[in-house]
């Protein structure tokens, strides 16, 4: 018998948003383990189905008989008409849904304000910021109307702790923090629930995206010191999601043992 409870999660129906890569791709997955059904989204349709077919695997591996539906729906969060025609995208048998993981978002670059693209500060703002809150307002009246549910959303130590060459991205993990913290305070008199999630060093596409596919730079990121992975974020997130209805997580920061705030790192030296 394992010490947590996660049977509350079996036959449970699942958003994970970005669900193609990282943090994203082992939630969808570890969801699966637990036996909830999850619908996997992003834009790239071809690596969510290779992300399915990893959550059929853990389904069938974990020999629970209720969940493992699991459905695709390539969306970009950024587009609010792609956004306001999700639901029907949404196969009829998983419509009823549980839990929303608002997982996508992206930074890019580390430009200092005065040098930074418009296009870059659109984008970022476009999905981390404006993406979330259109699938969190779908998502919510939703949840309001069957008076039971849980946001689960995906912010950064960035958010809590601007640093140079991170503004933009800065300011759309505050705004996520700022929209998460108000969410919960309108929400305090349903069932419903809200958690924030914020990593610091996670290895996975983020610093590949960051410097646009340079993957010698976005290995040096995580130099020197053992990073999270996508599948520690995972568990915080499917153990927040998996606690008694009445006890509701709101607020995680996890770092790797190494990192102490946003630029507060231990690194050993290469020769060690
Ligand atoms: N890695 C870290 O160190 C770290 C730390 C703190 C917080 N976070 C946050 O954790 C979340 C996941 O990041 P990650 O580390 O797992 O990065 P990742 O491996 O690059 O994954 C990002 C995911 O977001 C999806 N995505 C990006 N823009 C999208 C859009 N407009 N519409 C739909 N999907 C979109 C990507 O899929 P497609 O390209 O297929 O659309 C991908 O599946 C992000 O919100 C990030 O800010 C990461």
């Amino acid at each position: 018998m394992s010490v947590f409870n996660a049977t509350r999660l079996i036959g449970k129906t699942v958003i994970v948003t970005g669900a193609s890569s990282g943090i994203g791709a082992a939630t969808a997955v570890l969801f699966a383990k637990a036996g909830s059904n999850v619908i996997l989204v992003a834009r790239r349709q071809e690596i969510l189905k290779q992300v399915a077919d990893q959550c059929l695997a853990a389904h069938k591996e974990s020999g629970l008989t209720q969940g493992g539906k699991f459905a695709t729906v390539q969306l970009d969060v950024s587009d609010k008409t792609q956004v306001a025609g999700f639901l029907d995208k949404v196969p009829q048998d998983l419509r009823d849904i549980d839990i929303l993981v608002n997982n996508a978002g992206f930074v890019l670059g580390l430009d200092r304000i005065g040098d930074i693209k418009d296009s870059d500060i659109e984008g970022m703002f476009a999905t981390n910021v404006f993406g979330l809150i259109s699938m969190t307002q779908l998502l919510v009246r939703e949840f309001k109307k069957k008076q039971a549910g849980h946001v689960i959303n995906l912010g950064s130590i960035a958010g809590r702790e601007p640093y140079v060459g991170g503004s933009v991205y800065n300011a759309t993990k505050s705004a996520v923090r700022a929209f998460t913290g108000a969410l919960l305070r309108e929400l305090v008199n349903t069932p419903i629930r809200v958690t924030e999630i914020d990593p610091g060093l996670v290895e996975t596409e983020f610093s590949i995206v960051r410097f646009r596919g340079d993957t010698s730079a976005a290995k040096k990121v995580y130099e020197g010191l053992e990073p999270l992975t996508g599948y520690d974020i995972a568990e915080e997130i499917v153990w927040a999601a998996s606690r008694p209805p009445h006890v509701n997580i709101a607020d995680v920061l996890v770092y790797p043992v190494n990192q102490a705030s946003a630029v507060s790192t231990y690194r050993k030296p290469a020769n060690m």
